[in-house]
Formats: C-alpha cells, sequence, structure tokens
C-alpha cells in the first residue's frame, strides 16, 4: 500500500455554530475556531473539518449553500477563513472543508436566475419538471419529509430537492455544472485547505428516466433509497471530479457515502479511489426503521461489536475507513451506544478506546474528547432540526402521543450533537458572552473542558492518551497499518480485538457493568492504556471491571 501523508493523522469535527462564539453573538464563529486551536493542538488532532460556514440562510444550518466563495458574515469573513488556514498550519494542521453539492439553497443566484428563465442556462442546472396538475412527476418522500417536488416560483414546473425544498438538488447530468463544481473546489484547495469532506455524495446520481417505487407509507411516496438504489453510474461523476481536483493537490477527501454495495469499495476507497475515504456509519445506522426513528430498535453492545467487525471486514486492508462515535446528524455516542443508566467517565472512555483502535482514521466529534451527553428536551418548541422536526410528525401520524413522540425522537435528535460546546462551568458554558442559539446541556457545570484539561483521570485526559499512543513511533505502524482480528467474539458484552503489524496489540473491553473473566492466551508484555488504576489477574486470566478497557501489548 503506498502511504498517504493522512493515514496516520486523527481528525476532529467542528460544527462552527456551536463551537465558540467569539464576539457575543450567540452564534459560533471562525475567530472562535482560532482562538482554539491551541486547545486542539494540545490534544493532538491534525484535521481539522468544519461544517459549512459558506453563505446560507441556513435553513439546515449551513449544508444550503447561497455561494460557494463566500463566508457568512454570522460565521465571520474571507480573512478570518485564511487566517484560520494560517494559523493551523503553522500547528501542523490540516482544514476541511465540507462540499455540498448534491444542492445548493433556494437563495444561490442559478436558483433565482432559473426561476427567471427556467428553459434557460440555469434552468438546466437543476432537475425541472412541467406541472402536470396535481400529479408529482415521482413519488419519492424527500429526507426532511413530504414529496420532493416543489413548484419552481413563477413559472409552471416543479423542482426536485433530495433534502428540504429549500435545497434544490442540482443537476450533475449537466456538464457545466461539472465544471462550476470543480472551479469552486479548485478556488478553496488554492487558497491552502487540505480537503474536503463530501456530503450527500451518494445523491448525486439519479436512476434515469425517472419513476415511481413501491410506496411505504401511508403517505402513497417511497423512501429515497429506492430511488438512489436504482441510480448506475456515479463512478464517472466522482472519477472525473478526483482527477480534475483532489488528485492534483494530493487533498484528503472523505465522502459521506451510505450503501456501498461490497464490489464497489475498491473503486470508492481503494488505491486510486474516488476518495481517500469515507465515513463507517455501520453502527449508526443499525436500527433503523423505514417507518421512522420512533420505531426504530435500540443497539446493544453485541450490536455495536458486529457492527464495527463487520464493517472492518469488509474494507479489510483495501483501503481506509473513517472512523466515528458520533457527528452532527447523529445522537452523542456515549448516550447511544452505552446502555441506559450506565453512562460514566469508565464507560465513556471504553467507548473511545474501542472506536479509536479500530483500523482507519479517527474522526472526533466536538465534545466527544469530553464526554458530552444528550440533552433533554421537555417540549418539541426546544428543537431546533428541521429532521427531528419532521420526525415529530410523523411519530404523531403514526398514533404515538405527543409525549411518547417527543420521547421518542429525542433519542435521536441532531440537536444532541448541535448544543453549544461546554468549555467551562461559568454562564453558558462559556460558549458565548450573548444568548446562546441553541440551549446549552444543563450538565455543563460538571462536563466542560476546563474541568477536563488537567486532570489526569478526566474523559479529555484520556483521548490525549489514545492519540499520544498511535502517534507513538514504537506503535505507530501496527495501529494505522495493521491488521484486525477480532477475538472472543461469541463472549457476550465483551469486545475484543487484535491489532497485528510489527507488533501484536490486544484490546480488551468489557462492555457491562457486571465484571468478566478472560483468559489470554499468553501472558501480556505490557499494558499500553488502562480505564482503571488496576488490572486484576490470575495466572493467564484477567478479571476486568464493570467497562473496563485495556489495550496490551502482546
Ligand atoms: C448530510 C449532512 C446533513 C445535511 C444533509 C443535507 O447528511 O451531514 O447535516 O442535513 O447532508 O445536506
Ligand atoms: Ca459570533
Amino acid at each position: 500500500m503506498i502511504k498517504k501523508w493522512w493515514h496516520d493523522k486523527v481528525a476532529y469535527q467542528i460544527y462552527p455554530k456551536s463551537f465558540c462564539d467569539s464576539n457575543g453573538d450567540g452564534i459560533g464563529d471562525i475567530r472562535g475556531i482560532i482562538s482554539k486551536l491551541d486547545y486542539l493542538q494540545d490534544l493532538g488532532v491534525d484535521i481539522i473539518w468544519l461544517s459549512p460556514c459558506y453563505s446560507s440562510p441556513l435553513a439546515d444550518q449551513g449544508y444550503d449553500i447561497s455561494d460557494y466563495y463566500n463566508i457568512d458574515p454570522r460565521f465571520g469573513t474571507m480573512e478570518d477563513m485564511e487566517h484560520l488556514i494560517k494559523e493551523a498550519k503553522k500547528r501542523n494542521m490540516y482544514i476541511l472543508m465540507d462540499l455540498v453539492v448534491n444542492h445548493c439553497s433556494d437563495e444561490h443566484e442559478w436558483f433565482k436566475k432559473a426561476c427567471e428563465d427556467p428553459d434557460g442556462k440555469y434552468g438546466k442546472f437543476f432537475y425541472l419538471r412541467d406541472k402536470d396538475g396535481d400529479k408529482l412527476p415521482t413519488n419519492w418522500r424527500s429526507c426532511f419529509g413530504g414529496p420532493v417536488w416543489e413548484d419552481l416560483p413563477g413559472t409552471n414546473k416543479q423542482y426536485l430537492h433530495i433534502f428540504h425544498k429549500k435545497q434544490p438538488d442540482l443537476n450533475w447530468e449537466n456538464p457545466e455544472l461539472r465544471e462550476e463544481v470543480y472551479k469552486n473546489i479548485n478556488w478553496w484547495l488554492d487558497k491552502g485547505l487540505g480537503g474536503f469532506r463530501i456530503d450527500a455524495i451518494i445523491n448525486i446520481k439519479k436512476a434515469l428516466p425517472f419513476r415511481d417505487y413501491t410506496p411505504d407509507r401511508e403517505d402513497g411516496l417511497c423512501n429515497i433509497g429506492e430511488m438512489l438504489k436504482d441510480a448506475k453510474g456515479i463512478g464517472e461523476f466522482l472519477g472525473e471530479m478526483r482527477d480534475r481536483t483532489f488528485k492534483k493537490y494530493d487533498a484528503f477527501s472523505v465522502g459521506e457515502v451510505f450503501n456501498e454495495k461490497p464490489e464497489e469499495i475498491p473503486d470508492f476507497i481503494g488505491e486510486n479511489g474516488y476518495f481517500s475515504s469515507m465515513f463507517d456509519f455501520n453502527e449508526a445506522s443499525f436500527g433503523q426503521s423505514i417507518k421512522g426513528c420512533y420505531d426504530a430498535k435500540q443497539i446493544t453492545p453485541d450490536d455495536y461489536k458486529n457492527c464495527c467487525f463487520e464493517a472492518q471486514k469488509k474494507i479489510g486492508n483495501i483501503g481506509f475507513l473513517s472512523n466515528i462515535i458520533e457527528n452532527h446528524d447523529e445522537p452523542r455516542g456515549v448516550s447511544h451506544y452505552i446502555p441506559q443508566g450506565d453512562c460514566c467517565p469508565e464507560s465513556k472512555k471504553m467507548l473511545a478506546a474501542l472506536n479509536f483502535m479500530l483500523r482507519g482514521i479517527p474522526f472526533i466529534y466536538q465534545g466527544q474528547e469530553l464526554g458530552m451527553e444528550n440533552i433533554e428536551f421537555t417540549s418539541i418548541e426546544q428543537v431546533d432540526d428541521i429532521s427531528t422536526l419532521d420526525e415529530y410528525q410523523v411519530a404523531l401520524n403514526a398514533g404515538l402521543s405527543p409525549e411518547d413522540a417527543l420521547k421518542a425522537v429525542a433519542k435521536f435528535s441532531r440537536d444532541n450533537a448541535r448544543t453549544p460546546m461546554q468549555w467551562s462551568d461559568t454562564l453558558h458554558a462559556g460558549f458565548t458572552t450573548g444568548t446562546p442559539w441553541l440551549n446549552v446541556n444543563p450538565n455543563y457545570t460538571r462536563i466542560n473542558a476546563a474541568a477536563q484539561q488537567n486532570d489526569p483521570d478526566s474523559v479529555r485526559s484520556f483521548y490525549k492518551k489514545l492519540i499520544a499512543l498511535r502517534k507513538n513511533p514504537d506503535y505507530k505502524e501496527t495501529i494505522v497499518y495493521g491488521s484486525l482480528e477480532p477475538v472472543w467474539r461469541e463472549q457476550h458484552n465483551l469486545m475484543a480485538y487484535y491489532r497485528t503489524g510489527d507488533k501484536t496489540l490486544l484490546v480488551i473491553g468489557n462492555y457491562q457493568r457486571e465484571y468478566q473473566k478472560i483468559t489470554l492466551p499468553t501472558p501480556y508484555k505490557k499494558i499500553l492504556i488502562n480505564n482503571y488504576a488496576d488490572l486484576a489477574e490470575e495466572n493467564n486470566a484477567i478479571t476486568l471491571h464493570g467497562y473496563q478497557v485495556v489495550i496490551l501489548e502482546m
């Protein structure tokens, strides 16, 4: 395998709106990010992915871009962005921006021009269809609810939006549109970006000609996944994009790829793949229901283990997955993957180590390193996220009471991850001096960066140790490039695996509150990581405390 600069890196995702507010308007901004670069460097982060901070009406919190060449004034200026790239470079860090090109905003000038002249150049940048009375062109459901079709203002046409109606899909079949996208990517890479995280990229290829699929809810619509499964030939777009942009810059690209087929993996992330890496969503997608998230199945420790191992097996050494515990679209990982009632510093550290030592590139989402948890919603009024609001409606339509509907969707709400970063125990967790745009989790007095930074036993210090281990010259080769082999796979509530390279490491996590005994095949040489002060052993057997995790050199 040809070594690439990103293989041994540790990445960190920032959700700019909720990270750090420098001017007291309640909204996080780029200057706030700059002020925290030393914090990130101290943790050991190399790559920072910024969720979108381009000009945007923020209908989907920036994933609806109205100008790809500008920074939204709420986040700062282009000078701030250039300053951030420079300051990151000084610290040997790379900045990734979010590439959102499946759709733009309905306030982008392309869309405005399409409304003015739907048959002209910009009409062809979108998917437009003539209106036919009440009959929709297709019965596809948008990801945020309702049909994907909306009237094109001032015309007798409709446009397609896979996400919100303020996010019209761009027509990738049109070479002129593709040129515009590549031009923009290169413009940003010329500014010194390290690369991009690539949003919703699987959606750019539509199954043509358009047709209906079997409805799966009473609304008569079908999940958009049905159409996507049917779409062939996305590789032509992705290969062209790689060759025209990322490749020339040796840029890092990580795709938000769902439902890839096993035979496509080499094309996606193999040698000369479309992307440098793609996220592993196998754990996050577990238990999803076509009916809506109110019907989702709770993941158990054994499910979690199996999901991780399945994903690892599927990729093998073809390429590198990007491993996550959470992101801005998911609930907090510690609330989601640790059985209810058991969320504590030990279990958070266990989850961290089990995920971090998988083969691939670790991505930490802001606050994850502190063990930030889901927020408790007491009313739907407290919810901001458009997806959660839709899921709430879906749950009500399915007959749930308002209380039950709120409870069901709160567990999965994207707002859980979007509450402001908890910097300290001062007002609004030190995120802002003004009024935060979204409520701060009241547990900030207990869980915050200031309290954890100098505490050697904190969750953050544990993350720091994991990062340091990954960078330790003695173990780096094995952790980055070594193979992964599950062990004791059938043992209930135990997740364990070998990482084998020039060293042999054994990662063992006791995924339950009761203790658990394991007989080691050979004596270990050294304990590299332990989330408890001791390790109980007798002959070749070790007894792990509840949620104890150890990394042993064998
Ligand atoms: C991706 C983003 C998500 C956004 C959607 C539409 O899934 O991660 O936040 O809502 O794409 O852009
Ligand atoms: Ca601000």
